[in-house]
């Protein structure tokens, strides 16, 4: 199995990535992103709503480790969108990050002007200071909307995914253009009914294997590229410790008998876009 995801525009992604939202910038986002580094990571997923882009950069930067080495993924929020405002927000991510260039940059969520803030990110790829473009939480029939309007196509749209969702409808609907799940979620964000399933544990008793790894695992295997959170650096190693066994085809079946095709979250559900819009501001700028 490869550790690594090769996208629609060439570049090549690591498969697990260390997830820092609601990782605090107190220090915590920091030490998690030097553990994970120390443990094998190489893919960071933050976002300038998370707030805490400088410790990740900062981390990267103190690791030793060559910044061609590693993978930095951030995001534009919603506050940013339309193409001035977005030339803006990357700017300030880029300033933030101060790692040279980001390797993925997504639109963090599919509302405002999604056409002007995808041409600005269009043309910061082109000038080589963001490497891959994306999008995030676009749902079939927004990515049916939006997509075949933009001259160049996301590499990944970065959704809810995990067992119990397994984004089938979305995945064709992308299929043609050749872009990758990134599966936020992947460990249905700490839920039990997911963690404690009696699948999964069968699966971990039988790989002696942890129950998180099992669901990373077979997430892998189904194509995805995952973006587990933790700040416990016992769990943090484990997370990407999913390289040395694999699910079987049967397993994989019995696995995906776990979708039930629906997320908690909706991004199609009506007022979602206008309540991210005038709920969360980042900054005072506009
Ligand atoms: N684009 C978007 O709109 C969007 C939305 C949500 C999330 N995301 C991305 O996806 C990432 C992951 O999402 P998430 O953090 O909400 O959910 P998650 O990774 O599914 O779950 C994280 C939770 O599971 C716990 N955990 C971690 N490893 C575990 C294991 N092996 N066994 C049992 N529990 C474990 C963590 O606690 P401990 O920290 O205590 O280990 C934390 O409470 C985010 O960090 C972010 O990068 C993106």
């Amino acid at each position: 199995m490869e550790k690594e995801v090769l996208l629609n525009d060439g570049v090549k992604i690591p498969a697990v990535g260390l997830g820092v939202f609601l990782i605090p910038n107190d220090g915590s986002t920091y030490k998690a992103v030097s553990e994970a580094l120390k443990a094998g990571y190489r893919h960071i997923d933050t976002a300038a709503a998370y707030f805490n882009e400088e410790e990740v950069g900062r981390a990267i930067k103190d690791s030793g480790l060559k910044r061609e080495e590693i993978f930095v993924t951030s995001k534009l929020w919603v506050q940013d969108f339309g193409y001035e405002h977005a030339k803006w927000g990357i700017e300030e991510s880029l300033r933030k990050l101060d790692l040279g260039y980001i390797d993925l940059y997504l639109l963090h969520q599919p509302y405002g002007d999604v056409l002007g803030a995808w041409k600005a990110l269009e043309e910061y790829k082109e000038k080589g200071l963001l490497r891959s473009i994306g999008v995030s939480n676009m749902t079939p029939k927004i990515y049916k909307k939006y997509v075949p309007e933009f001259r160049i196509k996301p590499s990944v749209n970065q959704v809810e995914c995990n067992p119990t969702f397994l984004q089938k409808e979305l995945r064709s609907a992308m299929e043609k253009d050749n872009v990758r799940i990134e599966a936020w979620y992947p460990l249905g964000h700490g839920d039990n009914n997911l963690l404690d399933n009696e699948t999964v544990i069968r699966l971990s008793e039988k790989y002696g294997k942890n129950v998180g790894q099992i669901i990373l695992r077979f997430e892998v295997q189904e194509g995805f590229i995952v973006l587990p959170k933790s700040t416990n650096p016992e769990r943090i190693k484990g997370n990407i410790d999913i390289f040395d066994f694999e699910l079987t085809e049967d397993e994989m079946k019995e696995m995906e008998k776990l979708d039930t095709g629906k997320g908690t979250h909706d991004p199609d559900a009506p007022g979602v876009g206008e309540s991210l819009l005038s709920r969360y501001k980042i900054h005072n700028k506009w």
